[in-house]
């Protein structure tokens, strides 16, 4: 195999170097090409354009293989505690007890959120979209933690895996009438969650053992998935040296998206209008095929894998596990197994290699563990935090340039002002 790649262009020929990663992907480094040629690639949806060396997440859509700083997905969600896995991906390696007790403890010293920011939250509208106002108070926080208060990017680390949680729950608490709850630092970091989710003043909550390790398989399921819409974003806005806050903020937006995170929410109502519907999931699956349509199959489908995503296959066992533990008996389940069927047997899915992924299943396990939903894409968000934190990191470390991607100009060409009165 060459270490390089040849252009032939206008009768000139141009080298590229060839760079292999360490699982064998190959990519033509292009950094040169337009100071040698004067062109520039064009690639919308960056379908084929790597925007960084990262060596956090490595994964293989075709073969269906995930792995965190080179673990399997499978083991880790098996074995693993979601602060593990968040440790493992910020600095690189499992911690050892020491280090995993310390990194716990550090957290549990910045659980309290600074009561300033509750007067924020309170001037939310009490049907605010939760994911809205978790943006909201995340980018707050670079206000909060700015000048002397800053603090070392470990310290800002810290502060966001501690306090994400508990301000997450405050819309949930708010939607009820309810109270806010104060974290409670007896509890590990899934159990202290659920704790302030359905605590409440007048009765305290016993945290089901089978809901919190459920809750911790989901949060690292979601922790991270390399260069997708919401971690580029976050890459995207660091590179501006932007803030900690500010750049994880804008991630949470772009994992608002329906196309994105936000496709577990929307899962969830579409199995719910097709129960609601008599459950006839053929014609569900007729609407997805017809384009004229503008429905989309919910949940299926993914940019890079095209065999299985193995986070589904996961999600999906563990909802019968879960459903089966707690004697959950959610209708919306069959329908959800009849639809995959149906899909995975069907000519156009098939074709378009369209499969179930992540968000598919991952609501029916929320509901069952009592996450409204319109909190899902808030739990994606608290999962998929530590990915985002370490991608930031690993950009900075790598000090990296400004991103900054040029485009092909097809507007107007140059003309002359014509003064409003005299515009036709
Ligand atoms: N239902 C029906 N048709 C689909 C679907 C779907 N869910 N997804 C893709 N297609 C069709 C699409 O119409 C196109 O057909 P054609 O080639 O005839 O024009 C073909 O499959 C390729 O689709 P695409 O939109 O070009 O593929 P993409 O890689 O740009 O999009 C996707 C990937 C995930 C945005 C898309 O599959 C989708 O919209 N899925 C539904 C939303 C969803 O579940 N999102 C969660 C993604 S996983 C978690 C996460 O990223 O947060």
């Amino acid at each position: 195999m060459s270490d390089f790649a040849e252009l032939t262009f206008d009768g000139k020929q141009y080298k590229f170097p060839v760079i292999t990663g360490t699982e064998n992907e190959k990519a033509i480094d292009i950094a040169k090409l337009r100071d040698e040629t004067g062109y520039i690639t064009i690639d919308s949806g960056y379908k084929n354009t790597g925007a960084t060396k990262s060596a956090i997440t490595f994964l293989d859509g075709e073969e269906g293989i995930l792995r965190y700083r080179g673990y399997s997905i499978e083991e880790l969600a098996e074995k693993a505690s979601f602060l593990e896995v968040a440790y493992l991906l910020i600095y690189g390696e499992l911690p050892t007890s020491e280090q995993y007790a310390a990194f716990e403890d550090d957290i549990k010293m910045h659980t309290i959120v600074n009561e300033d920011m509750r007067k924020i939250f309170e001037g939310f509208p009490v049907n605010a979209h939760p994911m809205g106002v978790l943006s909201a108070l995340v980018c707050a926080m670079s206000a909060f933690y700015t000048g002397e208060k800053a603090g070392s990017d470990d310290l800002n680390i810290i502060r966001l895996l501690a306090k994400m949680p508990s301000m997450a729950t405050w819309s949930y608490k708010k939607s009820q009438g309810h109270p806010v709850n104060y974290p409670n630092n007896s509890l590990d970091y899934c159990s202290n969650f659920l704790n302030m989710m359905f605590a409440l003043p007048v009765a305290a909550y016993q945290v089901d053992p089978v809901v919190s390790a459920a809750l911790n398989k989901l949060l690292i399921l979601h922790a991270d998935h390399e260069q997708n819409c919401s971690t580029s974003t976050v890459r995207l806005v660091g590179s501006s040296q932007a803030s900690l806050y500010a750049s994880i903020s804008a991630g949470i937006n772009a994992l608002s998206g329906p196309l994105h995170g936000g496709a577990n929410q929307e899962v969830i109502e579409m199995l719910e209008d097709i129960k609601a519907d008599g459950g006839d999931t053929d014609k569900y699956i007729a609407m997805a095929k017809d384009k004229n349509s503008g429905f989309r199959l919910m949940g299926f489908g993914h940019r890079v894998y095209k065999n299985f995503d193995p986070r589904a296959r996961i999600i999906k066992k563990a909802a019968d596990d879960v459903l089966s533990k707690l004697g959950v008996n959610d209708p919306v389940l069959e329908i959800a197994k009849k639809l995959e069927e149906a899909a995975l047997n069907d000519e156009y899915f098939v074709a378009r290699k369209l499969y179930p992924n992540v968000d598919f299943y991952s609501g029916i396990i929320y509901r069952a563990l009592g996450i409204p939903t319109n909190m899902f894409t808030v739990m994606f968000a608290i999962g998929r935090l530590p990915g985002w934190i370490a991608q930031w990191k690993e950009m900075r470390a790598n000090k990296e340039p400004i991103g900054r991607p040029r485009q092909v100009y097809v507007g107007a060409t140059a003309r002359e002002y014509v003064d409003v009165a005299n515009r036709k």
